[in-house]
């Protein structure tokens, strides 16, 4: 995680800098820092400008002058792995003689072996983190060129980096990659580095996607980019397709909320151009999916649920087996995956750490492998063999939001798909009725008055459990999620059958209980696991497409959301619990888009 930026330009360097770290804020911001190329002075006797604060970027603004009109520079927003946040632990770490000056994103893995080799060799160390390594390194290589004591550097360092280096005497920035994203904008006369493109995007949309072991040079309206080999790469200039004001709040209070409300709109350019008039799925899945015996879907955090309902779909429409596996555990299980098998990766950031190495194992193995990612560009959509991406437009909230419902959206296109050419029959109905989403999904938005008034009265509520069956196991658990990740409030989902083998110990009249009660098969079961809630006092939140007198009898907490086909009411479902978080968290006074301790962006294991 962290989010890095360096520019050199002809403007002056803090307010991209400052602007480029707000916008890199999802990756971390429990500390910042910024190191500025002094100019009015030659080259040689460069100084470097250095502040550093504990706390937002917002803290980090205040203290810069704005005598400083460097237009050269690097700055950090921390996410802490080594070493809490404190002014000291910020970035950018130094050498001994504070010359060199180093952002790092990433985790070095050796850092204690080459810590102890540097404080044998008289280093001295002034921060907790594994990242001051990297500048006592360089400074043990440094003969007059930079570039030259960073690549000497790099080949003892293990673990993943982005990393943004200057030094005093030397007008350029040296930056590399290895495991952690690193994009080059390419403007007029000037040139961003940052960890996301949404930084750069306000300059320009002309841009380099890093690939590991290569490292870009910035100097005086130029860009070198090579590998650690010092020979030059060859690079592809891509252009962002998305627009400045996408990344903007537009008028909504937070990044998530606007987020929500987008969520029809973003389904819609899901599924965009992907049903034709005879009802075929047209997906670019470049994988002989008739060989195909097994699939494997790994993901992380919300990602994760929609796997698990891509498990649902995939297993229903197309007839094949399913696992689900967190990203992290399958890695490291040894799993037993090879050719025949199908092991698709769901990210919205396309960077995970844990998804990525997943990626890489089943690969190794032999399998075939798809990735569903939103970011364009991103290490996994350039490292599976095919893949669909969902076009939901940039995700900055810290809460997964609309990815989440565009993910489920490409599940179920990519199921029928699947279904399709093995030739299983797909029941033409399901299909029309996709094109409905969007509408059904805004008709849920219109209920978030109502579910404020519900926020209103469980917002001190210390304890939740959410309750599904089926298909909507899997909303349970991600509107559990939400919640606690929003709102602080401890919460749990469980399948309804399972409450009566453990949490119903835990009901009574602080408990709330939100069931996920739309009409399918197991409808009655839920309504008898809603009459043992509150036969023992609990307080039943019901999310309901029917409302009779069956669940009015039970609770006044009713949101009713529209009527669809079973393999929709995940997507449906998910919106209600999503308002109900925000407006919890929202009224508890909490900074939503970036709650205590998450990143959106997990690029270390
Ligand atoms: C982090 C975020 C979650 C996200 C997960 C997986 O934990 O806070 O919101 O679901 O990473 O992210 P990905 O980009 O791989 O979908």
């Amino acid at each position: 995680m962290c989010g890095i930026i360096a520019y050199f330009g002809n403007r002056k360097a803090v307010p991209v800098l400052i602007d480029g770290l707000k916008k890199l804020e999802y990756r971390g911001y429990d500390s910042a820092g910024i190191c500025l190329l002094n100019e009015g002075v030659p080259a040689e006797q460069g100084l470097l400008y250095v502040a550093k604060v504990k706390g937002r970027v917002s803290e980090l603004e205040k203290i810069i002058p704005s005598s400083e009109v460097s237009k050269i520079g690097i700055a950090h927003t921390r996410w802490a792995t080594h070493g809490e946040p404190s002014e000291v632990n910020a970035h950018p770490h130094f050498d001994c003689k504070k010359e060199i000056a180093v952002v790092h994103n990433g985790i070095i893995e050796n850092y204690g072996a080459l810590k102890e080799i540097l404080e044998n060799e008289g280093h001295k160390f002034a921060s907790k983190t594994d990242s001051e390594v990297v500048s006592h390194l360089i400074e043990k290589f440094y003969q007059g060129n930079l570039e030259e004591a960073v690549v000497k550097a790099l080949k003892l360092v293990e673990g993943t980096f982005g990393l943004a280096i200057m030094c005093k005497g030397e007008k350029k920035i040296v930056v590399a990659r290895r495991g952690s994203p690193i994009v080059l904008g390419i403007g007029e006369n000037e040139n961003i580095i940052a960890s996301d493109a949404v930084a750069v995007l306000p300059y320009t949309k002309k841009v380099i996607y890093l690939k590991d072991n290569e490292m870009v040079v910035l100097t005086e309206n130029n860009y070198s980019i090579k590998n650690f080999n010092g020979q030059e790469v060859e690079k592809i200039i891509d252009e962002i397709k998305w627009s400045a004001s996408e990344i903007e709040k537009k008028g909504y209070k937070h990044f998530m909320l606007k987020e929500i409300f987008e969520q029809p709109n973003a389904i819609e350019n899901t599924l965009r151009g992907r049903i034709d008039n005879d009802s075929k799925i047209k997906l670019t899945v470049d994988i002989d999916l008739k060989s195909i015996k097994r699939v494997i879907i790994v993901a992380c955090g919300t990602s994760w649920h929609s796997a698990l309902i891509g498990k649902y779909l995939i297993e229903k429409i197309a007839k094949i087996s399913v696992e689900v596996d967190y990203a992290s555990e399958f890695r490291y299980r040894n799993p037993i995956i090879g050719a025949g098998d199908l092991l698709m990766v769901i990210s919205q950031s396309g960077e995970t750490a844990d998804v990525l190495a997943a990626l890489r194992e089943g690969k190794n193995k032999g399998a075939k492998t798809l990735g569903i990612i939103n970011v364009v560009g991103s290490t996994v959509a350039r490292e599976v063999d095919s893949g669909i991406y969902l076009h939901a437009g940039p995700e900055i909230g810290v809460a997964s939001t609309k990815a989440f419902s565009c993910q489920v959206t490409a599940l179920l296109l990519f199921a029928i798909f699947f279904a399709q050419h093995k030739g299983e029959k797909v029941d033409k109905e399901l299909i029309s009725e996709i094109a409905f989403l969007p509408g059904k999904v805004d008709e849920v938005l219109h209920e978030s008055d109502k579910i404020l008034e519900i926020a209103k009265k469980f917002k001190d509520a210390q304890d939740f459990i959410y309750l599904g069956r089926g298909i909507n196991f899997p909303v349970a658990l991600e509107g559990a999620l939400k919640l606690k990740e929003i709102s602080y409030i401890h919460a749990e989902g469980y399948p309804a059958a399972e409450m009566k083998h453990g949490p119903i110990a835990l009901i009574d009249e602080k408990m709330p209980v939100l069931f996920l009660a739309t009409k399918d098969n197991t409808y009655s079961k839920i309504l008898s696991n809603m009459e043992e809630v509150r036969a023992r006092g609990g307080q039943v939140i019901a999310v309901v497409n029917e409302a009779g007198n069956d669940i009015n009898n039970l609770t006044k907490n009713v949101i009713v959301v529209p009527k669809c086909r079973e393999e929709i009411t995940p997507i449906i479902n998910t919106i209600p619990l999503q308002l109900l978080a925000y407006h919890i968290a929202n009224l508890k006074g909490i900074d939503v888009d970036k709650p205590k301790n998450l990143a959106k962006s997990v690029t270390v294991e």
